[in-house]
């Protein structure tokens, strides 16, 4: 599967300004049909390809009017250049006005056992609608493999270093929760990564999850997430166990 994104732009492509990215480069938010378009024609030539398998929406635009992104999406479709269209940080209501235009087949949001956010909503909207989930930052972007541990420091540019899991307090917490689930990764001969990226995808409604990785090793570890499963009781035991853990202060 061939997947990838279109939506936020950096110059000389303009927009509505989004953030100051890596490098003091300005992001913008872009999904107006033109600029969609000409991304799309950017990706197949840089990937190599004549189609893209899911090419997706990377954050909703407030900017663009959802049918006129999604009459971009559905032509690109017509064309054969893209095979099915994603949608990434949508709300409920946002995928709702663009099953008015299209089909969506995807949605990635965030999921990670730190962060349950969509449970409440999308989750179920996705499983409605048989809107595929691919999860990102399963891992919760480290932190739940173990690795990052008190003594850590995240440099400059580092966006984990303001992330309110990442504050001493809130790490030590999670930590002491890692310490409660570890033995049950110990009894499938798994790692702490593994057993979040597994938690992930044995969730209802989830498709797959995308771990991020900075080392080849961690490639070759995460990609072991899949080879066991979880017991009910152990889904279940996770799920007191964060209950208790709550949210971060
Ligand atoms: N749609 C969106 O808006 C959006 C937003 C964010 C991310 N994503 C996508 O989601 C994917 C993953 O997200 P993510 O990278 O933010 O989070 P993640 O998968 O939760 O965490 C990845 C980080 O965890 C550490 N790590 C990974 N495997 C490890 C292992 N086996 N042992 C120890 N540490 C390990 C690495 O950082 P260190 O080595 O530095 O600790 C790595 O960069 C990426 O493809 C990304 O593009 C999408």
């Amino acid at each position: 599967m061939l997947a990838t994104k279109c939506g936020l732009t950096w110059p000389p492509r303009g927009g509505r300004k989004k953030f100051v990215g890596p490098g003091g480069v300005t992001i913008y938010d872009n999904l107006e049909p033109e600029s969609i378009i000409a991304e799309c024609e950017e990706s197949l030539r840089r990937l190599q390809t004549d189609v893209i398998d899911v090419y997706q929406c990377h954050w909703p635009d407030p900017g663009t009017p959802i049918e006129d992104t999604m009459s971009a999406l559905m032509r690109l479709k017509e064309q054969g250049k893209i095979r099915e269209i994603g949608v990434s940080n949508y709300s409920v209501e946002q995928m709702e006005e663009s099953l008015k235009y299209g089909r969506i087949d995807s949605d990635q949001p965030q999921y990670n056992m730190l962060d349950r956010s969509v449970e409440a909503e999308v989750l179920p909207f996705c499983r409605r609608n048989n809107i595929g989930v691919i999860a990102y930052s399963p891992l919760g972007r480290g932190i739940l493999t173990g690795k990052v541990t008190m003594d850590r420091k995240f440099g400059n540019g580092d966006h984990r270093a303001s992330m309110e899991w990442y504050q001493p307090n809130n790490r030590r917490r999670a930590l002491e929760f890692l310490g409660r689930i570890r033995p049950i990764a110990e009894g499938h001969g798994a790692t702490l990564a593994q057993l979040a990226a597994n938690w992930v995808i044995s969730q209802d409604g989830v498709t797959t999850a995308i771990c991020g990785a900075r080392r080849p090793e961690q490639v070759a570890e995460n990609v072991r997430a899949g080879e066991f499963k979880l017991t009910q009781s152990e889904l279940a035991e996770i799920r007191t166990l964060l209950d208790e853990l709550g949210q971060p202060e």
